[in-house]
């Protein structure tokens, strides 16, 4: 095994799953494990206590002549579970099929590591780097960056930095150069339905009282136009239309036909807003999910019963120009107006992150197409993602800086599910991919 390949697996072995309070003491062991490894490159490290878990921050000798790039990333990892559908146990990397198996080897320890170990090279090889570098690694990515905003406020001036490096995105695929330009933002809620005090004989009281279950159905029901369309008022308004350029390009995207989205998602068909291909569908328009519903009895056989209560949760994506404000005060109308009669509604408003887009043909843009086309074969692939970084638009709200999307992670690397893998290739490929882009960034 190569050495790079060793440290790989020696930080894919902490499981830092940061929602987990019990796995407290490895997300804080994985922090000082890579701490170690950026000062052993020659770099000047700091770990940062927050409320939560620690902030890593490393940089070289900085000069005023050279421009700052920050590279953001994140040791945090999702939960394992279930453990049983595990071909071999997430924190005991493996490699099978030219691909490491482990909980966080694509998301995001494998693309971040890739970025630390370029830098190491380029120093052992060069003496120093072209560029004055920040890295910035935090350990709550996986639970919406609660301490990563505040962190930002209290150390702008040592943070200021011409452009944001980031690799924690898709790859459209293998061997494919991808410059992300934009991101979906998110917004979450949750709403409780209540009706009678407790659950009750559905024979005596059905017909003299409201269902809560029927009100979540009538809910949820509510949200969508029977074509796909969102129906809350207003929640189209700032969206920003598709650019001609944009469509044109992601028509020509390997990977995103329609066949392809049925063969990833295991779909009978594919479903969403008439008007728009599924890649301009998950990548410039808005959407309204319901992640989970339930109440009343989901045991075995039949239980006549009236539910006390019944709960949606949903989330929003969002695209550049709606503000997540905004759209969660339209979605809290919406409810409200659309609750059925009889029964009583508690909106809990969750977590948001606003969207991103950038201009993939500005000089740090076209700067990283360059890095990407040292590194991988044809001209590279221009994407807006239809996942959430929400940290991103902070960064320029706080900075004023923009950030490039490099991302590594393919369509099947199973991020968030069981068997995570991140192929060998790639995290060689992000090695040189660091190496290519520093160098085109200082240009
Ligand atoms: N790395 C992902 C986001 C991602 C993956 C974007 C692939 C594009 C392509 C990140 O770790 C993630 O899962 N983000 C969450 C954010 C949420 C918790 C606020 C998401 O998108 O659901
Ligand atoms: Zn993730």
């Amino acid at each position: 095994m190569t050495p790079d390949l060793q440290d790989l697996f020696e930080f894919l072995s902490f499981p830092s799953v940061s929602t987990d309070s019990k796995h407290k003491g490895d997300v804080l062991a994985c922090a000082g494990w890579l701490q170690e490894k950026l000062d052993s490159m020659g770099l000047a490290t700091e770990v940062h206590e927050t409320p939560g878990h620690p902030i890593v921050i490393a940089r070289n000798t900085h000069r005023p002549d050279k421009k700052t790039v920050l590279i953001y990333g994140h040791y945090d990892v999702q939960p394992a579970d279930p453990l049983s559908l595990w071909e071999t146990p997430p924190f005991s990397p493996e490699i099978r099929d030219g691909k490491i198996w482990a909980r966080g080897a694509t998301d995001n320890k494998g693309q971040m590591l890739a970025h630390s170990l370029g830098i190491g090279k380029t120093i052992a090889e060069k003496g120093d780097l072209p560029v004055n570098i920040i890295l910035l690694f935090e350990g709550e990515e996986e639970i919406g960056s609660p301490n990563l905003a505040p962190f930002l406020e209290a150390h702008r001036e040592e943070l200021a930095c011409d452009i944001i490096a980031i690799s924690d995105t898709g790859m459209v695929a293998p061997n494919t150069g991808t410059l992300g330009y934009g991101l979906r933002g998110v917004a979450c809620a949750e709403v409780k339905i209540t009706g009678p005090a407790r659950d009750l004989h559905s024979g005596l009281f059905g017909g003299a009282v409201a269902n809560p279950a029927t009100a979540a159905a009538r809910l949820v029901a509510s949200l969508h136009l029977p074509d796909g369309t969102v129906a809350i008022e207003g929640f189209y308004d700032d969206v920003r239309p598709l650019e001609a350029w944009e469509r044109e390009m992601w028509a020509k995207l390997p990977g995103v036909s329609d066949e392809d989205y049925l063969k990833v998602t295991g779909s009978p068909a594919t479903f969403g807003e008439p008007g728009f291909t599924s890649t301009e569908r998950v990548s410039a328009r808005p959407t309204a999910e319901v992640n989970g519903i339930g109440g009343g009895y989901q045991g075995e056989g039949s239980k006549t019963v009236i539910p006390a209560e019944a709960f949606v949760k949903f989330s929003l994506r969002l695209v550049p120009d709606q503000e997540p404000q905004t759209i969660l005060a339209q979605l809290s109308a919406h409810l409200k107006k659309h609750c059925p009669p009889g029964v009583k509604l508690e909106i809990e408003i969750g977590h948001d992150g606003k969207p991103y887009a950038s201009d993939p043909h500005s000089d740090f843009g076209k700067a990283a197409q360059r890095a990407l086309k040292r590194v991988f074969p044809g001209e590279p692939m221009l994407i807006r993602e239809g996942g959430s970084i929400p940290i991103v638009q902070a960064f320029r709200d706080i900075l004023g800086t923009d950030t490039l999307l490099l991302g590594l992670a393919l369509a099947d690397a199973q991020i968030h599910s069981p068997n995570e893998n991140f192929p060998i290739a790639n995290f060689e490929a992000g090695i040189k991919l660091n190496q290519a882009l520093l160098e085109e960034l200082a240009k």
